[in-house]
């Protein structure tokens, strides 16, 4: 026998009592992008390698080690999609999508980092994430964090914290960054290794550390708030209030800065202690300089990503994972002739019920068992005896009401009505 192949390490497949929840989570997904006018866009899961390295940063995790690359026949670098900020704005460009226009867009799909695997961790994994595109302002930062907030909250998805912050522009970075390297330089022998490596290429990304030693160091460090700009205070003053005004809680969180280069001023993330280590279910935040340094005109942009994995795992947790049932109705024939059986199963689902028909014959109790598995509300039962009468069986499989024998003609609008009733009635019996 020839030795089995398995799958990738961190890339799941997935099987129809998950399909289901992640079809559930979709359409809300996209019902809420709908709500607030943001449109889908596709783009490729390949790109160029060089538009990750750029827009994301050469000196951060995603480029320096998680990315899928390879050269192509053409000896082209290119790189499975790690995230789709990039890809968005480089499509933006390319198809002059913001020329004197402002644009909202969503989308869903699957992205690939290769970290080390772990729970919430994986190489391919899934996000849905929102841009808007040409809103220098505050109220679009809310909406992002509405959108958002929104989609938890229609997943019934609870125990989940937002913390926010204010990067500020470039330039105040650059004066903080100028900061926190003095202070972490003069404590340099008592930080972690991996702090020590980050200190000349990254110092920023040192504020994320979990190491207890080098969080008591942060503890005294030069907090980025004070290097911002009025504007740039005012801005995030402002966002605040307007979160307030409707309600979003959060927490201003000094700390939070994001492991991709690109973002300016407003970053946010939402956090499940549930999750265990990979906590983050959703993140974002503006990267107003992105549009003009990939070749475009200038133009600020915002958005987030959720990962759909770690979304799913707060769902089945204690979220509202609608577990629709497979079928409406399930065909049994125990004759030798299932012509007039598939007929009816036709006729059935053109009048827009859900029909799985019994194929291959056997037992009336075992094809009931199979009608029993697949959650149908009704089974239609043709024998022998309803084939030579031209009737069927209807078979509640949810209500404690007997077998209706029916003139098989009348058997579509029999089904449909009791079906209707079902809906509405159906969970009080
Ligand atoms: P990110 O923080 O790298 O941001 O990813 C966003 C979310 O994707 C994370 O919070 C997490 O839920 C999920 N995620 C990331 N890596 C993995 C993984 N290996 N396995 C499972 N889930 C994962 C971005 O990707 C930005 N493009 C977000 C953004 C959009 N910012 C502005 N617009």
């Amino acid at each position: 026998m020839r030795k089995h192949i398995q799958g990738v390490r961190g890339m799941n497949d997935l099987f129809p009592d998950t399909t289901r929840v992640w079809q559930h989570v979709e359409s809300v997904l996209r019902e809420t992008g709908w709500l607030y006018g943001y449109q889908e866009i596709r783009t490729p899961l390949l790109e160029k390698t060089q538009l990750f390295s750029q827009s994301i940063g050469g000196d951060t995790d995603i480029v320096e080690k998680e990315m899928y690359t390879f050269v192509d026949q053409g000896k082209e670098s290119l790189s499975l999609r790690p995230e789709a900020t990039a890809s968005t704005v480089r499509a933006c460009i390319q198809h002059g999508l913001l020329h004197n226009r402002q644009q909202r867009f969503w989308y869903l799909g699957p992205m690939f980092r290769r970290e080390r695997p772990q729970k919430g961790r994986y190489r391919q994994f899934h996000q849905f994430g929102i841009e808007a595109f040409g809103w220098p302002g505050p109220d679009i930062d809310a909406e992002i964090i509405r959108v958002g907030e929104r989609i938890l909250r229609a997943l019934g998805v609870g125990g989940i914290t937002l913390e926010i912050n204010s990067l500020g522009s470039e330039s105040s970075r650059a004066r903080y960054r100028r900061a926190l390297t003095g202070y972490l330089v003069a404590h340099q022998a008592d930080l972690d290794e991996d702090s020590r490596n980050r200190l000349e290429r990254n110092p920023l990304r040192i504020l994320d550390s979990k190491n207890p030693q080098t969080r008591r160091i942060l503890a005294g460090a030069p907090v980025l708030r004070d290097y911002l700009e009025q504007a740039e205070k005012l801005h995030f003053a402002q966002l605040r209030t307007m979160l307030e005004d409707c309600g979003v809680h959060y927490l201003v969180n000094d700390r939070l800065v994001r492991g991709l280069d690109y973002y300016t001023g407003t970053v946010f993330e939402w956090t499940a202690l549930e999750l265990g280590a990979q906590a983050a279910v959703c993140a974002g935040g503006r990267y107003d300089g992105l549009v003009e340094s990939r070749g475009g005109r200038s133009t600020p942009g915002i958005g987030f990503a959720m990962g759909l994995e770690r979304l799913i795992e707060l769902v089945q947790l204690h979220g509202s994972a609608e577990n629709p049932v497979q079928a409406d109705i399930y065909v049994i024939d125990t004759t030798g002739d299932h012509a007039p059986s598939v007929r009816r199963a036709e006729a059935l689902r053109d009048a827009g019920m859900r029909v799985i028909s019994h194929c291959g014959g056997g037992k009336l109790a075992n094809q009931l068992k199979r009608a029993d598995q697949s959650g149908a509300i009704l089974a239609l039962i043709t024998g022998e005896r309803e084939l030579e009468l031209g009737v069927v069986q209807a078979k509640p499989m949810r209500q404690n009401t007997g077998q209706i024998e029916l003139p098989a003609d009348q058997a579509v609008a029999w089904c449909r009505d009791y079906l209707e009733n079902f809906a509405t009635t159906g969970n009080e019996t």
